[in-house]
């Protein structure tokens, strides 16, 4: 018997809430074993990711009724239970009814009579942290860098599932990345370095121009990405490799341009990555600020003399981007890039918000001649 959808997304959450699973791994493999019909997958998928990203809320709300620790395979059900009834509109007593089913019996009379409890009762939040389901350190970090209302707006922004834009060669990007690759002001016959540069999203967008992109990346298997989106994207101009953008195998001076998209936080992709949220850390973002200053400082002697460093990534941070030192020999292309960026010192930022799109941080410098 085909086991119901509700069963699927029960069984990706508890590998995503107990065995610390990647949800996107999870529900992909998970929906290929299943035979569900395509109205059953999407509801998966949004049960499993919603869930995720909403997991200290849907606590929140089951948590006033609930004495003592339920076992974990409980407090998963009990997080489905109060996602369905208070997120994503499903009719109470389906939403009960069937989600009781998943509980071991001994457990069904106690998840029943929580979720009849949180399908009538009004939660006062505790905490604007808590209603929209994100650690404290991340709300604080953010209302620190945005003030209080983009800062909120970004993050019921990132609660949303994202939206799907296709370039004119058939590649998914988001239109933040889109903006990030047409800030490489490259034209046809230069010669660009992708420092960070797998699945190849901006490579092949940038190979578009009729520059030469090499598409270099850390990791061989990434490699293997950029590879394939070569083929599907026909852009033949982009030659991947593998090499380590903070130890580069290339002569100085050999690129018109340099774009380092560079490893980040992700903060500014959170409804992308459901799961994200909950395993990052600031200690993660110290490492990475290290690394990144790194590749700066690897990638700049690449830059001929009049060329272009582009600096850019899915955060929103300025630890991240627009503090990070760049040789002196370099100084910063002032004007607005296209897309819906807002100043943010030397540099330019997408907020989630503004346009529906990932947040993205862009810097632009020229090397003097
Ligand atoms: C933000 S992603 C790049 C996305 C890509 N530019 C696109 O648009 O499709 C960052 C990439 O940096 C790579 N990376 C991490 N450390 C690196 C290093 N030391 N040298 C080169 N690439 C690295 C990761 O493997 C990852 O693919």
């Amino acid at each position: 018997m085909t086991p119901s959808a509700r069963l699927v997304a029960f069984r990706c959450l508890q590998r995503i809430d107990h065995e610390g699973a990647y949800a996107n791994l999870v529900v992909n493999a998970e929906l290929q074993r299943s035979k569900l019909s395509e109205r059953d997958r999407k509801f998966v998928t949004e049960l499993v990711y919603g869930t995720t990203r909403m997991r200290r809320a849907c606590d929140a709300l089951v948590d006033r009724f609930v004495a003592t620790e339920p076992s974990p395979e409980v407090r998963t059900v009990l997080r489905l239970g109060a996602y369905q009834l208070h997120y994503a509109g499903v009719a109470p007593h389906a939403a009960v009814g069937e989600t009781v089913e998943l509980a071991p019996k001994r457990a069904r009379g106690f998840v029943n009579a929580v979720l009849r409890r949180v399908s009538s009762a009004d939660i006062a939040w505790p905490s604007e942290a808590v209603r929209l389901s994100y650690p404290d350190w991340i709300v604080e970090r953010l209302v620190t860098e945005l003030g209080h209302d983009d800062a909120m707006a970004s993050l019921a922004a990132m609660n949303e599932a994202p939206t799907v834009t296709e370039r004119e060669d058939g590649y998914i990007q988001d239109l933040g990345s889109q903006w990030v690759a047409a800030a490489v002001p490259a034209v046809e016959g230069e010669l660009v370095l992708d420092v960070c540069a797998a699945p190849g999203g901006k490579a092949t967008a940038i190979a578009a121009t009729g520059a030469v992109v090499v598409a270099a990346d850390l990791q061989p298997q990434r490699v293997g990405l950029i590879a394939a989106n070569v083929v599907n994207t026909r852009q033949r101009a982009v030659l991947p490799v593998v090499a380590d953008g903070t130890l580069p195998p290339f002569a100085a001076e050999s690129f018109h341009h340099v774009l380092i998209d560079a490893p980040c936080s992700g903060l500014g992709t959170l409804r992308r990555r459901a799961d994200a949220r909950w395993r990052i850390t600031p200690a993660d973002v110290t490492e990475l600020v290290a690394l990144q200053q790194h590749l700066i400082d690897a990638s700049a002697p690449l830059v001929r003399p009049g060329g272009t460093l582009v600096y850019s990534v899915c955060t929103l941070l300025a630890d991240e981007s627009v503090h990070h030192r760049v040789p002196d020999d370099f100084e910063v292309i002032v004007d607005r890039p296209a897309g819906e960026w807002r100043p943010l010192g030397v540099g330019w930022r997408v907020l989630p918000h503004d346009a529906g799109t990932d947040g993205m941080i862009v810097v632009r410098y020229r090397k003097r001649s």
